[in-house]
């Protein structure tokens, strides 16, 4: 249920921040703020600021910080919308049970999507898809899981679901956006899953996005899983199957399995692995990547014997470990995925395999091993770059240190050598960040992009003007970008932008950097104002012409004359820009 903004403002407008955190530990004053020994982590000396004026609080030791809904969701490590629960509750204000009208079009397809899934679902306990049912069961699948999947069953036949949704009065234009069936060129429509066992695909808060259809007949004409297109719900790289009902028992195992297919999830799940979700099928994006990292910073990619062999799902995983994830590897035994591996050996040596996962790092030398002979001097030359690639991405110097020793003592070559090839290869990394390597000017960035934002949360009228200059985009900065982002959104929905407001729609790793914006020294001035604004615009014009060098410098290598005819006037007009100014 999403709350309407207006309750969640008067939630916020009328809790008294310093009452509210008082009540869980003693508040001294100190000047226009009150300090604390921070609740979220021990200390000696308080680091912990509540600000009675703009209603928010940070820990300038852990990091943590936001508005009262934040304080409440940490202290009591409840959800956003139970911490609105309370809060309202003790405001005496009722929350609506009905859904704004403006997100109208989303619940609907969110009620449409869960009308299909039952539609489906009751089918596989009619007496005529009796086979279906049985199928299902003798692939291992209890019968509270089928209920708990909601898994069901597309008859054969074009209209189907069509008639079906029809005869509710339901729209099949908001059927067809949904993809769950297909326009014609006759201008009608036929069931986009005909004779297939369907999966619906959950998000983290239980509503059926979209679908997954298994064909029933072993047919090699037929694609074995089709699923429904990208739609307002259903955003394909950033679903994870099984989510839904795994991210408990994630936070508690605190580590996440990863799998690629629906029974590979399922399977495992209903024997008692509760803390893993399905990929389905494509090698891992960051968008899914991010949504089990504010899980776990542990995750254990499990691979069919098949699969395995993929460097581009290798690469997928230098994601995670960009995104400071702990990542684990482990190659099933040929001829089994999870789902048959747990059903024949159980899951005891499921869990076992995934005890003796093996390091990310070591896997893809393994692999690489098998791939180049190392006898041959072109062959490992390949190979170590390949690894080094992978070293450049981490972030913890000392990590990265303790892999770099072990490649060279593996390899038997000597780490020096290692130490500068692995040097040329982030100069290389960092050549399309121009300021990255340069501490001092990305220090004056950071300045700049903070001091925008920080103008923007103290004097709200400023969004419009930064606005017109820059672009999220052009932020250098991961966080910042997001904050920026989330401060346009306001203009999109032509709402007030307060930082009340902000706060009740930023998840807890920006509530955070928002307070300590917001908390930190700050004095509004103009002339700063108007440099940290063209500092932020320089820079990413800057980054735009480095970038463009460096594919002209290839296209020029490669002879790509039409690929220069395109890049140089680029190149030009931007040089030109930054020298007007
Ligand atoms: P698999 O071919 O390994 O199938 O594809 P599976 O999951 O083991 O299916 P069963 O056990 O034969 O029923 C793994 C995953 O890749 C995606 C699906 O998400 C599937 O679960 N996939 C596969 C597709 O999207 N389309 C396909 O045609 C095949
Ligand atoms: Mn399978």
């Amino acid at each position: 249920m999403a709350i309407p903004q207006e309750i969640l403002d008067e939630i916020q407008d009328k809790t008294n921040i310093v009452d509210l955190i008082s009540s869980y530990i003693p508040l001294k004053r100190s000047g226009r703020n009150f300090k604390a020994l921070c609740p979220f982590h021990s200390e000696k000396t308080p680091s912990f600021f509540v600000s009675p004026q703009r209603q928010i609080f940070h820990c300038f030791g852990c990091g943590i910080g936001g508005g009262p809904i934040q304080f409440l969701m940490q202290i009591e490590k409840i959800s956003f919308l139970e911490a609105v629960e309370i809060l309202a509750k003790k405001l005496g204000i009722t929350l609506p049970k009905k859904t704004s009208p403006q997100d109208s079009l989303k619940t609907q397809a969110y009620s449409l999507n869960k009308e299909i899934s039952s539609y489906f679902h009751n089918n596989l306990f009619k007496p005529q898809f009796k086979k279906i049912l049985n199928y299902l069961k003798q692939r291992g699948l209890k019968e509270e899981t089928i209920k708990k999947y909601k898994i069901g069953y597309a008859p054969k036949g074009f209209k189907n679901l069509i008639g079906y949704i029809r005869a509710k009065g339901g729209s099949l234009s908001l059927l067809d956006k949904l993809g769950t069936i297909s326009p014609t060129p006759d201008g009608s429509y036929i069931d986009l899953f005909r004779d297939r066992i369907i999966f619906p695909i959950f998000d983290i808060k239980n509503r059926v996005i979209g679908f997954g259809g298994r064909r029933v007949e072993e047919r090699e004409d037929l694609p074995k899983y089709i699923n429904t297109p990208e739609s307002i719900l259903y955003h394909k790289g950033e679903a994870l199957f099984g989510i839904n009902f795994a991210k408990q028992a994630i936070l508690k195992k605190d580590y996440c399995i990863i799998v690629e297919g629906y029974l590979d999830q399922i399977i495992p799940y209903q024997e008692g692995i509760e803390n893993i979700v399905a990929s389905l099928g494509t090698a891992l994006t960051s968008e899914q990547i991010r949504t089990i990292g504010r899980y776990t910073k542990n995750i254990v990619v499990i691979f069919d014997s098949d699969s395995a062999g993929k460097l581009s799902s290798l690469r997928a995983i230098d994601l995670a470990i960009e995104q400071n994830l702990n990542v684990k590897l482990v190659k099933l035994p040929s001829g089994f995925d999870p789902d048959s591996f747990t059903r024949e050996k159980g899951s005891q040596n499921f869990l076992r395999l995934i005890e003796e996962a093996e390091d990310f790092f070591f896997y893809k030398l393994e692999l690489l091993s098998e791939k180049f002979n190392l006898e041959n001097i072109q062959d490992k030359s390949k190979l170590l770059l390949e690894m080094l690639s992978t070293l450049s991405k981490f972030n913890n110097a000392l990590l990265k240190y303790e892999y770099l020793k072990k490649l060279a003592e593996r390899l038997k070559v000597k780490e020096e050598f290692l130490l500068i090839e692995l040097r040329k290869i982030e100069k290389q990394d960092r050549k399309g960040l121009s300021f990255k390597d340069n501490t001092f000017l990305k220090k004056e960035l950071n300045f700049a992009e903070e001091y925008l934002l920080k103008s923007i949360l103290y004097k709200p009228e400023l969004l419009a003007i930064v606005r017109g200059v820059v672009q999220p985009h052009e932020f250098s900065h991961k966080t910042l970008r997001r904050i920026f982002e989330e401060c346009l959104n306001f203009c999109e929905d032509s709402e007030d932008f307060s930082l009340k407001k902000l706060l009740t729609k930023v998840d807890e790793e920006l509530a955070s950097q928002i307070s300590r914006i917001s908390l930190e020294e700050f004095n509004f001035d103009q002339e700063t104002f108007k440099e940290s604004l063209l500092k932020v615009k320089e820079n990413s014009r800057k980054t735009k012409i480095e970038i463009l060098k460096e594919k002209i410098k290839e296209a020029e290598e490669k002879k790509d004359y039409l690929q220069l005819k395109t890049l140089i006037p680029e190149y030009e007009k931007l040089v030109k820009e930054r020298k007007l100014r």
